[in-house]
């Protein structure tokens, strides 16, 4: 099989890239990632020069470039997003550019070249915020954005449906929880608290630090990709969750335990706007059609993870100072 992964330099797409490698020896890769702030070539070293692997900077929203490049493929595996809440409050036109435009310009390649078979990777913040007491989020709850950034993935989720619709574009969908895992950019909470631990600063907790949410290890994540782009029925929507949910606050103790640091390093900072309060996902429809579930224990992924950025220093150090932006320009010319 010949895939075609947008944003394949990001922290999932990289996981991804990594696990189908070692998973199917014989599959190619093309990889399209603009290499903005969130893409490093530095994730994907270890794979430069494979046979089976191909690195292409461009932007989804480029008509041409996907056009030519959907035509080598089987498949497009779609992670390409902006994906960080907080950007996308203080600016949402790249969100609206990338999430929804770029998704547009991908279909319609598809449709285009005999209907590519297309897998929308999404997130559970479509569904919006849940209270308490509220059952998890499943395929049928209905959408509720409450950011920008979540807006921009429910409209590209309702667009990869309606090319289902009317096109009949052999799509699937999967909204996924929060992940965590190695190559997680230090902006997203869990490689933020621990490098600014390792560096001896203080943790940001927005708010009152009761904001509960799901964790996923990546690795669980992509299984569950791939699996339903192997084996999930057209059209179909499938939910992915880690199966623990738990406040920020608890996260951040457990973080400062494992760190063996004190609550002295906790700082309580102002809110974010709109800050949805839980998210929860049922995954009961995968589990009973595809036999998935996650397998990673939470405290163990987390120490693993922790391990991984111990392990890593220079990588997050690198994105941390900005100097992992010069590794493309040394290793490539650019194609425009
Ligand atoms: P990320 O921000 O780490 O990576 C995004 C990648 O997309 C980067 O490599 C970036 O360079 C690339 N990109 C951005 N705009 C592009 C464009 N216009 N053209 C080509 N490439 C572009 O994101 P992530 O955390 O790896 O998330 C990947 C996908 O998974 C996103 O669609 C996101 O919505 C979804 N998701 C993420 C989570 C999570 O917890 N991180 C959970 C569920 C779903
Ligand atoms: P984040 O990793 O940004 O993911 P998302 O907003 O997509 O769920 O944030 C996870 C949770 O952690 C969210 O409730 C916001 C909170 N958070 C903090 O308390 N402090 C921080 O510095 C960050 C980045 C997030």
């Amino acid at each position: 099989m010949r895939l075609l992964v947008t944003g394949g330099a990001g922290f999932i797409g990289t996981n991804f890239i990594h696990h189908i490698l070692e998973k199917y020896p014989d599959y190619k890769i093309i990889n399209l990632d603009k290499l903005t702030y969130a893409g490093n070539l530095e994730n994907l070293k270890t794979i430069e020069g494979h046979e089976n692997y191909e690195f292409v900077k461009g932007d989804i929203c480029d008509e041409a470039l996907v056009n030519e490049l959907v035509k080598r493929v089987d498949a497009i595996v779609h992670f390409a997003a902006e994906s960080h809440v907080d950007r996308s409050i203080m600016g949402a036109a790249e969100f609206i550019r990338t999430n929804v435009m770029g998704t547009h310009v991908l279909l319609d390649a598809a449709v285009k070249n005999n209907k590519k078979r297309f897998h929308h990777v999404s997130t559970d913040e479509v569904f919006g915020s849940l209270s308490p007491d509220d059952k998890p989020f499943d395929e049928n709850t209905v959408y509720a954005p409450r950011n920008p950034y979540s807006a921009s993935k429910a409209a590209s989720d309702h667009l990869v449906r309606s090319y289902f619709n009317t096109y009949k574009l052999p799509i699937t969908i999967t909204n996924c929880s929060n992940n965590y895992g190695p190559w997680q950019f230090p902006e997203k909470i869990i490689p933020l608290f621990l490098t600014n631990l390792h560096e001896g600063k203080k943790v940001p907790v927005y708010g009152d630090g009761m904001q509960i949410r799901d964790w996923i290890h990546t690795g669980d994540h992509n299984r569950g990709v791939d699996l339903v782009l192997h084996k999930g029925r057209e059209g179909e929507t499938y939910c992915l969750g880690g199966g623990n949910e738990i406040p920020n606050i608890e996260l951040t103790r457990k973080l400062l335990a494992i760190m063996g640091k004190g609550e002295e390093n906790i700082e309580y900072v102002i809110d974010r706007p709109g800050h949805d309060r839980r998210y929860c996902i049922s995954i009961k429809k995968i589990n009973s059609e595809l036999g998935w579930h996650p397998e990673y224990d939470f405290e163990k992924g987390l120490r693993h993870t922790v391990d991984w950025y111990l392990a890593n220093k220079e990588w997050w150090q690198r994105v941390k100072s900005g100097d992992y932006q010069k590794y493309y320009q040394e290793q490539y010319i650019d194609r425009k």
